[in-house]
């Protein structure tokens, strides 16, 4: 069974990052000189993933432009003979079949993916969530198809996290069964006393299609929100689902802190502006 789907909900308000995110999509924050979702763009590319499913809301139509073929910009760059910076523009709509559906409103996470419904079918696919953006050697998703080659079922991306941060993940309850790999028993959103572990869901999934079903049995929360990890909670009733372990290193850019890491981060990795960083971090701290 191979994967080739992936749906990137892009519906959220981004409140965060307000009044940035009053015009400018969250997703499309760069770090460094890219924007958030290209780098999971890149992430499903790397790990053999052909056909992105945006789900998007009001206000979010810079992501279609960016994702777009852009005839003019490309027709200048090659006049001016600026090969690199033409490569980096065209790459990020070569070999992927973009697509595009809208959630009306914001409903909750679990409600943004099952308005893919139509477009994934009957197959499982992979879920990628912007705001973490993960540094690893191996793509996380590739690791992730590793564990599904294994265990055809649904795939929840997980990370070992400090005891006093499990109150703001869901955590999963989880039976070890190879290394990195878990037999998730139970799933419980945000635990404020006796998580279940540490061991915290991160923003990637593979999931069996049955989850639409799942999703549409699935009550709204306090806030109104259909959230995923109780839809996830109702698939377990009646399927595997396991968890991966990956390596890498994690930035939850949706929160300030960590998007100003990753974009430390990511620099730091940059030839022609890493002196001058460290020089200036050096300055600020000493
Ligand atoms: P978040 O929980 O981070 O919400 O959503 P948000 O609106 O993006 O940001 P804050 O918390 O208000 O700052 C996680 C992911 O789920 C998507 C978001 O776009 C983000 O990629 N999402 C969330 C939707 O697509 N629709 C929703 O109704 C909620």
């Amino acid at each position: 069974m191979k994967i080739t789907k992936a749906v990137f909900p892009a519906a959220g308000f981004g409140t965060r990052f307000l009044p940035a995110t009053k015009s400018i999509p969250k997703e499309m924050l760069p770090v460094v000189d890219k924007p958030l979702i290209q780098y999971c763009v890149e992430e499903a590319k790397a790990s053999g993933l052909t056909e992105i499913i945006f789900v998007t809301g009001r206000g979010k139509r810079a992501i279609e432009d960016y994702f777009d073929t852009s005839v003019e910009l490309e027709t200048i760059l090659k006049k001016k003979d600026q090969k690199e910076i033409l490569r980096l523009v065209s790459n990020i709509s070569e070999d992927l079949q973009y697509v595009y559906t809208r959630q009306k409103k914001p409903l909750g996470l679990g409600h943004a993916i099952w308005c893919a419904k139509n477009i994934i079918g009957g197959e499982p696919f992979a879920v990628f969530l912007s705001d973490d953006i993960i540094d690893s050697k191996v793509p996380v998703m590739k690791q992730m198809l590793r564990v599904f080659g294994k265990h055809p079922s649904t795939i929840l991306a997980v990370q070992k996290v400090p005891g006093k941060k499990t109150h703001m993940y869901g955590i999963i309850k989880g039976k070890k069964v190879g290394p990195g790999t878990y037999r998730v028993m139970d799933v419980v959103e945000k635990p404020k006393k006796n998580p279940p572990s540490n061991l915290a869901i991160i923003g990637r999934y593979i999931l069996a299609p049955e989850i639409f079903g799942a999703i549409e049995n699935t009550m709204p929360d306090g806030h109104g929100e259909i959230q995923l990890t109780d839809a996830i909670k109702i698939l377990l009733k009646t399927q595997d689902v396991y968890a991966c372990e990956f390596s890498g290193e994690r930035f939850d850019a949706g929160d300030k802190t960590g998007f100003l890491r990753a974009n430390i981060s990511f620099a730091l990795k940059k030839p022609e502006i890493r002196d001058e960083l460290r020089r200036f971090m050096k300055k600020l701290v000493s």
